[in-house]
Protein backbone atom coordinates (compact mmCIF):
# COMPACT_ATOMS: atom_id res chain seq x y z
CA UNK A 1 0.00 0.00 0.00
CA UNK A 2 1.48 3.27 -1.37
CA UNK A 3 0.35 7.12 0.13
CA UNK A 4 -0.32 9.09 -2.75
CA UNK A 5 -0.66 13.01 -2.49
CA UNK A 6 -0.45 15.46 0.65
CA UNK A 7 -3.92 13.83 1.70
CA UNK A 8 -2.53 10.74 2.56
CA UNK A 9 -4.59 8.71 -0.13
CA UNK A 10 -3.47 5.30 0.04
CA UNK A 11 -3.55 3.17 -2.78
CA UNK A 12 -3.41 -0.55 -2.79
CA UNK A 13 -3.07 -1.82 -6.19
CA UNK A 14 0.26 -0.87 -7.51
CA UNK A 15 -1.04 -0.78 -11.39
CA UNK A 16 -3.58 2.49 -10.00
CA UNK A 17 -0.47 3.71 -8.31
CA UNK A 18 2.03 4.11 -11.01
CA UNK A 19 -1.23 5.46 -13.44
CA UNK A 20 -1.82 8.54 -10.96
CA UNK A 21 1.74 9.35 -10.41
CA UNK A 22 2.47 9.28 -13.54
CA UNK A 23 -0.34 11.17 -14.39
CA UNK A 24 0.18 13.81 -11.55
CA UNK A 25 4.31 13.90 -13.14
CA UNK A 26 3.00 14.24 -16.31
CA UNK A 27 0.34 17.13 -15.08
CA UNK A 28 3.34 19.41 -13.31
CA UNK A 29 5.25 19.75 -16.72
CA UNK A 30 1.84 20.63 -18.34
CA UNK A 31 1.56 23.24 -15.42
CA UNK A 32 4.80 24.28 -16.37
CA UNK A 33 5.23 24.41 -19.78
CA UNK A 34 1.75 25.85 -19.96
CA UNK A 35 2.60 29.31 -17.50
CA UNK A 36 6.32 30.33 -19.86
CA UNK A 37 5.74 33.26 -21.63
CA UNK A 38 7.98 35.33 -23.93
CA UNK A 39 7.74 37.90 -20.91
CA UNK A 40 10.64 36.83 -18.13
CA UNK A 41 8.41 38.31 -15.38
CA UNK A 42 4.94 37.45 -17.03
CA UNK A 43 7.02 33.46 -16.35
CA UNK A 44 7.95 34.36 -12.70
CA UNK A 45 4.31 35.77 -11.24
CA UNK A 46 2.48 32.82 -13.27
CA UNK A 47 4.98 30.32 -11.88
CA UNK A 48 5.08 31.62 -8.34
CA UNK A 49 2.32 29.70 -7.11
CA UNK A 50 2.81 26.82 -9.24
CA UNK A 51 6.15 26.27 -7.95
CA UNK A 52 4.73 26.86 -4.20
CA UNK A 53 3.16 23.61 -4.07
CA UNK A 54 -0.50 23.16 -3.43
CA UNK A 55 -2.60 19.76 -3.35
CA UNK A 56 -3.06 19.16 -6.90
CA UNK A 57 -6.60 17.84 -5.48
CA UNK A 58 -8.18 18.86 -8.96
CA UNK A 59 -5.77 17.07 -10.79
CA UNK A 60 -5.98 13.77 -8.51
CA UNK A 61 -9.61 13.44 -9.14
CA UNK A 62 -8.99 13.76 -12.80
CA UNK A 63 -6.47 11.00 -12.94
CA UNK A 64 -8.67 8.58 -10.08
CA UNK A 65 -11.76 9.26 -12.13
CA UNK A 66 -10.09 8.37 -15.81
CA UNK A 67 -9.66 4.68 -14.59
CA UNK A 68 -13.16 4.32 -15.17
CA UNK A 69 -12.32 4.35 -18.87
CA UNK A 70 -8.54 4.46 -20.50
CA UNK A 71 -6.52 6.50 -18.50
CA UNK A 72 -3.72 6.53 -21.07
CA UNK A 73 -6.07 8.54 -23.37
CA UNK A 74 -4.56 11.50 -24.59
CA UNK A 75 -7.13 13.81 -23.68
CA UNK A 76 -6.69 13.07 -19.59
CA UNK A 77 -3.27 14.99 -18.69
CA UNK A 78 -4.15 18.07 -20.92
CA UNK A 79 -7.45 18.41 -19.07
CA UNK A 80 -6.09 17.92 -15.38
CA UNK A 81 -3.62 20.83 -16.40
CA UNK A 82 -7.12 23.32 -17.74
CA UNK A 83 -8.63 22.27 -13.92
CA UNK A 84 -5.69 23.14 -12.07
CA UNK A 85 -4.60 26.31 -14.59
CA UNK A 86 -8.32 27.34 -13.63
CA UNK A 87 -8.02 26.50 -9.95
CA UNK A 88 -5.00 28.64 -9.83
CA UNK A 89 -6.24 31.22 -11.96
CA UNK A 90 -9.20 31.80 -9.32
CA UNK A 91 -6.55 31.91 -6.58
CA UNK A 92 -4.72 34.70 -7.70
CA UNK A 93 -7.78 36.85 -8.22
CA UNK A 94 -9.31 35.35 -5.25
CA UNK A 95 -6.54 36.97 -2.56
CA UNK A 96 -6.85 40.43 -4.39
CA UNK A 97 -10.13 39.86 -3.14
CA UNK A 98 -9.68 38.77 0.17
CA UNK A 99 -6.83 40.86 0.74
CA UNK A 100 -4.55 37.69 1.80
CA UNK A 101 -1.05 38.22 1.88
CA UNK A 102 -0.21 34.61 1.82
CA UNK A 103 -1.10 31.82 -0.37
CA UNK A 104 0.38 27.93 -0.63
CA UNK A 105 2.98 28.91 2.03
CA UNK A 106 4.36 31.93 0.22
CA UNK A 107 3.56 35.57 -0.04
CA UNK A 108 0.50 36.05 -2.60
CA UNK A 109 0.99 37.42 -5.83
CA UNK A 110 -1.17 40.49 -4.52
CA UNK A 111 1.35 41.24 -1.73
CA UNK A 112 4.54 40.28 -4.11
CA UNK A 113 3.73 42.64 -7.03
CA UNK A 114 0.05 44.42 -6.04
CA UNK A 115 -3.94 44.03 -7.35
CA UNK A 116 -3.08 44.93 -11.12
CA UNK A 117 -0.15 42.23 -11.69
CA UNK A 118 -2.02 39.34 -9.74
CA UNK A 119 -5.16 39.97 -11.71
CA UNK A 120 -3.64 39.86 -14.86
CA UNK A 121 -1.49 37.21 -14.09
CA UNK A 122 -4.92 35.40 -13.29
CA UNK A 123 -5.93 36.62 -16.92
CA UNK A 124 -2.76 35.24 -18.36
CA UNK A 125 -3.62 31.75 -16.64
CA UNK A 126 -6.98 31.72 -17.77
CA UNK A 127 -6.03 32.19 -21.53
CA UNK A 128 -3.75 29.72 -21.11
CA UNK A 129 -6.25 26.74 -19.90
CA UNK A 130 -8.03 28.23 -22.99
CA UNK A 131 -5.53 27.25 -25.45
CA UNK A 132 -5.42 23.69 -23.65
CA UNK A 133 -8.93 23.59 -24.24
CA UNK A 134 -9.25 24.23 -27.46
CA UNK A 135 -7.73 21.07 -28.72
CA UNK A 136 -10.00 18.85 -25.98
CA UNK A 137 -13.06 20.54 -28.20
CA UNK A 138 -16.06 22.15 -28.36
CA UNK A 139 -17.75 20.23 -25.63
CA UNK A 140 -14.80 20.45 -23.34
CA UNK A 141 -15.37 24.32 -23.71
CA UNK A 142 -18.69 24.23 -22.85
CA UNK A 143 -18.03 22.15 -20.09
CA UNK A 144 -15.29 24.39 -18.36
CA UNK A 145 -17.30 27.87 -19.77
CA UNK A 146 -20.67 26.77 -17.37
CA UNK A 147 -18.15 25.74 -14.66
CA UNK A 148 -16.29 29.04 -14.46
CA UNK A 149 -20.00 30.95 -15.18
CA UNK A 150 -20.77 29.24 -11.91
CA UNK A 151 -17.59 29.71 -10.40
CA UNK A 152 -17.91 33.94 -10.69
CA UNK A 153 -21.42 33.65 -9.85
CA UNK A 154 -20.72 31.97 -6.43
CA UNK A 155 -17.73 34.55 -5.72
CA UNK A 156 -19.70 37.43 -6.80
CA UNK A 157 -23.08 36.14 -4.47
CA UNK A 158 -20.78 35.60 -1.60
CA UNK A 159 -19.41 39.16 -2.06
CA UNK A 160 -23.18 40.37 -2.41
CA UNK A 161 -24.31 38.80 0.34
CA UNK A 162 -27.87 36.72 0.49
CA UNK A 163 -30.97 39.02 -0.26
CA UNK A 164 -33.52 39.86 1.76
CA UNK A 165 -35.47 37.31 3.37
CA UNK A 166 -33.09 34.11 2.16
CA UNK A 167 -32.05 31.97 4.60
CA UNK A 168 -28.48 32.60 5.37
CA UNK A 169 -27.14 29.02 5.50
CA UNK A 170 -28.88 28.08 1.65
CA UNK A 171 -27.42 31.13 0.57
CA UNK A 172 -24.26 30.20 1.86
CA UNK A 173 -24.21 26.89 0.41
CA UNK A 174 -25.55 28.21 -3.24
CA UNK A 175 -22.30 29.88 -2.72
CA UNK A 176 -19.93 26.94 -2.49
CA UNK A 177 -21.71 24.83 -4.67
CA UNK A 178 -20.79 27.43 -7.00
CA UNK A 179 -16.84 28.77 -6.34
CA UNK A 180 -15.64 25.14 -5.72
CA UNK A 181 -18.44 22.43 -6.22
CA UNK A 182 -18.64 23.83 -10.04
CA UNK A 183 -15.07 23.02 -10.66
CA UNK A 184 -14.33 19.67 -8.60
CA UNK A 185 -17.26 18.33 -10.27
CA UNK A 186 -15.11 19.16 -13.76
CA UNK A 187 -12.31 17.61 -12.33
CA UNK A 188 -14.29 14.52 -11.68
CA UNK A 189 -16.44 14.75 -15.14
CA UNK A 190 -13.42 15.50 -18.02
CA UNK A 191 -11.29 12.57 -15.74
CA UNK A 192 -14.26 10.02 -16.85
CA UNK A 193 -15.23 12.05 -20.02
CA UNK A 194 -11.54 12.16 -21.85
CA UNK A 195 -10.83 8.27 -20.76
CA UNK A 196 -14.00 7.64 -22.80
CA UNK A 197 -16.10 6.30 -19.74
CA UNK A 198 -19.52 5.34 -19.89
CA UNK A 199 -21.92 8.15 -19.64
CA UNK A 200 -24.13 6.92 -16.61
CA UNK A 201 -20.32 6.96 -15.10
CA UNK A 202 -19.38 10.27 -16.07
CA UNK A 203 -22.74 11.33 -14.80
CA UNK A 204 -22.29 9.78 -11.21
CA UNK A 205 -18.47 10.84 -11.09
CA UNK A 206 -20.39 14.65 -11.67
CA UNK A 207 -22.16 13.86 -8.88
CA UNK A 208 -19.86 13.08 -6.79
CA UNK A 209 -17.28 15.65 -7.54
CA UNK A 210 -20.16 18.58 -7.25
CA UNK A 211 -20.73 17.09 -3.05
CA UNK A 212 -16.89 16.50 -2.51
CA UNK A 213 -16.08 19.79 -3.53
CA UNK A 214 -19.31 21.35 -1.40
CA UNK A 215 -17.45 19.14 1.63
CA UNK A 216 -13.72 20.30 0.45
CA UNK A 217 -14.96 23.74 0.88
CA UNK A 218 -16.82 23.56 3.98
CA UNK A 219 -13.83 21.61 5.57
CA UNK A 220 -11.59 24.77 4.18
CA UNK A 221 -13.76 27.18 5.79
CA UNK A 222 -13.68 25.38 9.74
CA UNK A 223 -9.75 24.94 8.90
CA UNK A 224 -9.77 29.22 8.20
CA UNK A 225 -10.88 29.19 11.74
CA UNK A 226 -9.16 26.46 13.06
CA UNK A 227 -5.85 25.73 11.85
CA UNK A 228 -2.72 27.24 12.10
CA UNK A 229 -1.10 29.00 8.57
CA UNK A 230 1.78 26.36 9.07
CA UNK A 231 -0.85 23.43 8.32
CA UNK A 232 -2.88 25.33 5.43
CA UNK A 233 -0.51 27.89 4.29
CA UNK A 234 -2.49 30.50 4.44
CA UNK A 235 -3.66 33.03 6.99
CA UNK A 236 -5.83 31.89 10.04
CA UNK A 237 -9.17 33.84 10.72
CA UNK A 238 -8.94 35.93 6.98
CA UNK A 239 -12.90 34.89 6.13
CA UNK A 240 -13.40 36.37 9.40
CA UNK A 241 -11.27 39.66 8.78
CA UNK A 242 -12.62 40.08 5.66
CA UNK A 243 -16.49 39.88 7.20
CA UNK A 244 -17.59 36.76 5.14
CA UNK A 245 -19.80 34.77 6.89
CA UNK A 246 -19.03 31.09 6.73
CA UNK A 247 -20.65 27.95 8.31
CA UNK A 248 -19.39 28.16 12.15
CA UNK A 249 -20.37 32.17 12.17
CA UNK A 250 -23.97 31.42 10.70
CA UNK A 251 -24.20 28.14 12.56
CA UNK A 252 -23.37 30.85 15.80
CA UNK A 253 -25.80 33.12 14.39
CA UNK A 254 -28.78 30.42 14.46
CA UNK A 255 -27.85 29.38 18.04
CA UNK A 256 -27.87 33.14 19.11
CA UNK A 257 -31.62 33.27 17.74
CA UNK A 258 -32.77 30.00 19.36
CA UNK A 259 -31.16 29.85 21.96
CA UNK A 260 -30.36 34.11 23.04
CA UNK A 261 -27.58 32.84 25.61
CA UNK A 262 -25.63 36.03 26.55
CA UNK A 263 -21.87 34.93 26.03
CA UNK A 264 -23.17 33.46 22.63
CA UNK A 265 -24.61 37.02 22.23
CA UNK A 266 -21.31 38.73 22.64
CA UNK A 267 -19.25 36.49 20.52
CA UNK A 268 -21.41 37.15 17.76
CA UNK A 269 -21.43 41.09 18.41
CA UNK A 270 -17.34 40.72 17.99
CA UNK A 271 -17.95 38.91 15.18
CA UNK A 272 -19.98 41.65 13.54
CA UNK A 273 -17.56 44.55 14.85
CA UNK A 274 -14.53 45.32 12.81
CA UNK A 275 -12.39 42.82 12.63
CA UNK A 276 -9.25 44.21 10.63
CA UNK A 277 -7.60 45.43 14.15
CA UNK A 278 -5.51 42.69 15.43
CA UNK A 279 -6.46 42.31 18.88
CA UNK A 280 -10.05 41.97 18.38
CA UNK A 281 -9.45 39.56 15.53
CA UNK A 282 -7.26 37.56 17.45
CA UNK A 283 -10.28 37.38 20.20
CA UNK A 284 -12.76 36.24 17.76
CA UNK A 285 -10.69 33.42 16.20
CA UNK A 286 -10.23 32.33 20.43
CA UNK A 287 -13.34 32.05 21.61
CA UNK A 288 -14.78 30.73 17.97
CA UNK A 289 -12.17 27.96 17.75
CA UNK A 290 -13.51 26.53 21.37
CA UNK A 291 -17.36 27.45 20.37
CA UNK A 292 -19.89 24.32 19.73
CA UNK A 293 -20.84 25.68 16.26
CA UNK A 294 -17.39 25.13 14.99
CA UNK A 295 -18.27 21.30 15.98
CA UNK A 296 -21.29 22.13 14.75
CA UNK A 297 -19.71 23.28 11.31
CA UNK A 298 -17.82 19.97 11.36
CA UNK A 299 -20.31 17.67 11.56
CA UNK A 300 -22.21 19.36 8.31
CA UNK A 301 -18.90 18.54 6.69
CA UNK A 302 -18.92 15.18 7.39
CA UNK A 303 -22.42 14.92 6.62
CA UNK A 304 -21.62 16.38 2.92
CA UNK A 305 -19.05 14.27 2.63
CA UNK A 306 -21.16 11.23 2.99
CA UNK A 307 -23.86 12.50 0.29
CA UNK A 308 -20.69 12.75 -1.67
CA UNK A 309 -19.66 8.76 -1.20
CA UNK A 310 -22.85 7.66 -1.49
CA UNK A 311 -22.99 8.96 -4.99
CA UNK A 312 -20.45 6.46 -5.90
CA UNK A 313 -22.56 3.57 -4.90
CA UNK A 314 -23.30 2.96 -8.94
CA UNK A 315 -20.29 2.78 -10.12
CA UNK A 316 -18.58 -0.56 -10.53
CA UNK A 317 -15.98 -2.03 -7.24
CA UNK A 318 -12.17 -1.24 -7.81
CA UNK A 319 -9.80 0.09 -6.44
CA UNK A 320 -10.43 3.70 -7.53
CA UNK A 321 -13.65 3.97 -6.02
CA UNK A 322 -11.68 2.91 -2.78
CA UNK A 323 -9.87 5.88 -3.26
CA UNK A 324 -12.55 7.86 -4.65
CA UNK A 325 -14.50 6.97 -1.22
CA UNK A 326 -11.66 7.18 1.18
CA UNK A 327 -11.07 10.64 -0.05
CA UNK A 328 -14.44 11.40 1.33
CA UNK A 329 -13.01 10.73 4.99
CA UNK A 330 -9.65 12.47 4.14
CA UNK A 331 -11.37 15.69 2.75
CA UNK A 332 -13.17 15.80 6.28
CA UNK A 333 -10.04 15.36 8.53
CA UNK A 334 -8.30 18.08 7.22
CA UNK A 335 -10.80 20.15 9.12
CA UNK A 336 -9.93 18.07 12.83
C1 LIG B 1 -8.25 26.55 -2.11
O1 LIG B 1 -8.17 25.38 -2.83
C2 LIG B 1 -9.54 27.21 -2.43
C3 LIG B 1 -10.67 26.34 -2.14
C4 LIG B 1 -11.54 26.06 -3.05
C5 LIG B 1 -10.86 25.80 -0.81
P1 LIG B 1 -7.12 24.25 -2.45
O2 LIG B 1 -7.22 23.96 -0.99
O3 LIG B 1 -7.29 23.11 -3.39
O4 LIG B 1 -5.75 24.99 -2.71
P2 LIG B 1 -4.35 24.41 -3.17
O5 LIG B 1 -4.47 24.13 -4.62
O6 LIG B 1 -4.06 23.18 -2.37
O7 LIG B 1 -3.39 25.52 -2.87
C1 LIG C 1 -11.93 30.44 -2.69
O1 LIG C 1 -12.64 30.47 -1.54
C2 LIG C 1 -12.69 29.75 -3.77
C3 LIG C 1 -12.12 30.03 -5.08
C4 LIG C 1 -10.86 30.29 -5.28
C5 LIG C 1 -13.02 30.03 -6.19
P1 LIG C 1 -11.85 30.93 -0.25
O2 LIG C 1 -11.62 32.40 -0.27
O3 LIG C 1 -12.49 30.37 0.96
O4 LIG C 1 -10.50 30.14 -0.44
P2 LIG C 1 -9.14 30.38 0.28
O5 LIG C 1 -9.38 30.14 1.74
O6 LIG C 1 -8.74 31.78 0.00
O7 LIG C 1 -8.22 29.36 -0.29
MG1 LIG D 1 -9.78 33.43 -0.18
MG1 LIG E 1 -12.73 33.96 -1.05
Amino acid sequence: MTVVGPFGLSVRDQALEADVQAGLTAVEEGLLEATKSEVPFITEAAQHLVRAGGKRFRPLLVMLASQFGDPYAPGVVPSAVVVELTHLATLYHDDVMDEADVRRGVDSANQRWGNSVAVLTGDFLFARASYILADLGPEAVRIQAEAFERLVTGQILETAGPTEGRDPVDHYLDVLGGKTGSLVAVACRFGAMMSGADETVVDVLTQYGERLGVAFQLADDVLDIASDSHESGKTPGTDLREGIPTLPVLRLRERVARLGLAEDIALSELLDSDLTDDARHAEALTRLRAHPALEQARRDTVRYAEEARAALAPLPECDAKASLIELCDLVVHRAG
